[in-house]
């Protein structure tokens, strides 16, 4: 993982020593790793503080009594635990309470991927000028050591694609959409009503949350320097029932997909809903489960799977950074791993899949062959299911590689003509 860096020979011979630990942020991640830490016998990870707003209602008797709770930051801040454990979540007062830390000499875990994703590199030099380190293994895909297993296990190839599925919430609603045949707004709501998603659900289904997680892949598994704004990023709002039948007939199924791609000085990078062929490990992925799928130039593709998110698969990925830091953080700061700036694209190359909804008249298919061919784009097949009125006609057309910009100029055509009943709604087919 970006976050640990690789042995050196003074390293290797590093022992265990006791740790003491602050925990800010005692929420869900918070006490599945409090329990963790207090159920270890005779470990080097020794939890000290606790703290959080309004600390009295938090309070629970199977902490230890030595541990100290408080609601006042300089307490930790003052005290003398070596790591800052940051699980409060958010932007702002978490990066403070971060800079804050690393500046007084502590060490930081966290697994906030916002703040990793927007302030990750600025951070890391913080923590690299004060000798201390900072570490964000569940900060991507939480209990799956994918970070890890990307910088680490995968360190001897060269990684030339990930694509992956990072956010629990678009996959139980797609999967709802798919196996229960509801619409997105029901499939929304059920997710809402059973806890797995935000009353603002944006943040999941627009694409954000997986937009910083595939950011910090990116650079980690890449080395690329980029900006989460820099992905583009759709929304999984438009999928509908009608669009996973078609998919079933091109033998596929839709995921909300995030993927990055090295090629030459351009990384194309986006987070969006996509077909992905029925027998790909992007495919069998359900529920809160997560994927990542790498591809290295000299290993092939390599798959990491299992729970992406829940307090206790979190809480496992944090304690095996803390036991990162019990071996090492006497051994002074980490290396940078080496990025480079790239410019980022979301233009990728490939099939497409496009519905549309039009009050049935002759010449429709004529009409689009024309824009599509003045555009220079093959059209690949004509899928039209029967059994749907001619007032509101759902068929699909699917698409040879092109590039992405190519078809939205042919799409903005295409919107102009006159039988439609509701926009054209576009998909990649990935390969
Ligand atoms: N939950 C997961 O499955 C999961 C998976 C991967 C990564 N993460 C990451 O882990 C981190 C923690 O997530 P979580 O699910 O444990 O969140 P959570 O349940 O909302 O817990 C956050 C805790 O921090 C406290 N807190 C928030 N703002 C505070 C403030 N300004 N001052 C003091 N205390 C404050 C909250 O106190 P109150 O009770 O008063 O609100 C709460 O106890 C986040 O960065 C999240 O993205 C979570």
């Amino acid at each position: 993982m970006v976050t640990s860096p690789k042995l050196t020979s003074r390293e290797e011979g590093a022992i265990e020593s006791e740790c003491r630990i602050a925990l800010v942020g005692f929420g869900t991640v918070g006490r599945s790793v409090a329990r963790i830490l207090t159920s270890r016998a005779n470990s080097s990870l020794k939890l000290t503080h606790v703290f959080n707003r309004n600390v009295d209602r938090k309070r629970v008797e199977w902490v230890p009594s030595e541990v100290r709770w408080t609601q006042d930051f300089d307490d930790v801040l003052k005290s003398d635990a070596d790591v800052l454990l940051e699980l409060v979540g958010g932007l702002e007062p978490a990066e403070q309470w971060v800079r804050r830390a690393l500046e007084s000499g502590k060490s930081v875990v966290t697994a906030n991927k916002q703040l990793i994703a927007r302030r990750g590199p600025e951070l890391l030099k913080l923590a690299r000028e004060n000798r201390q380190h900072l570490l964000y293994g569940a900060s991507v895909a939480g209990g799956i050591p994918v970070l890890l297993g990307l910088q680490e296990g995968l360190g001897g190839d060269r990684i030339l694609r990930i694509s992956g599925i990072l956010n629990g919430t678009c996959n139980y609603i797609l999967s709802q959409i798919e196996n229960v045949k509801i619409s997105f707004a029901e499939a929304l709501e059920q997710a809402q009503a059973k806890g797995f998603a935000e009353a603002n659900a944006s943040e999941d289904i627009d694409g954000f949350d997986a937009r910083a997680k595939l950011t910090i892949l990116a650079r980690t598994a890449l080395g690329a320097e980029l900006e989460p704004e820099q992905v583009s990023t759709r929304s999984i709002r438009e999928v509908e029932e009608i669009d996973f039948a078609y998919a079933h007939d091109l033998g596929c199924t839709i995921r909300q997909i995030s993927q990055a791609e090295l090629k030459a000085d351009t990384l194309f990078a986006g987070v969006q809903p996509a077909l992905v062929s029925q027998s790909s490990a992007l495919a069998r992925v359900t529920g809160s489960q997560n994927v990542v799928v790498s591809a290295g130039e000299f290993g092939g593709e390599t798959v990491f799977s299992g729970h992406g998110a829940g307090g206790d698969p979190t809480a496992v990925a944090v304690v095996s950074d803390l036991l990162w830091l019990a071996r090492n953080r006497r051994n002074g700061a980490a290396e940078a791993a080496p990025t480079s700036k790239k410019s980022v694209s979301g233009d990728f190359k490939t099939a497409h899949y496009v519905r549309f909804k039009v009050a049935d008249k002759p010449g429709i298919l004529a009409a689009l062959a024309n824009v599509f061919s003045r555009h220079e784009i093959n059209v690949d097949a004509v899928l039209q299911r029967a059994g749907h009125s001619k007032s509101a006609l759902p068929f699909v057309i699917t698409l040879e590689h092109c590039r992405v910009e190519k078809l939205r100029a042919a799409l903005g055509e295409i919107r102009a003509l006159d039988f439609h009943v509701a926009p054209p709604f576009d998909m990649p087919i990935l390969d």
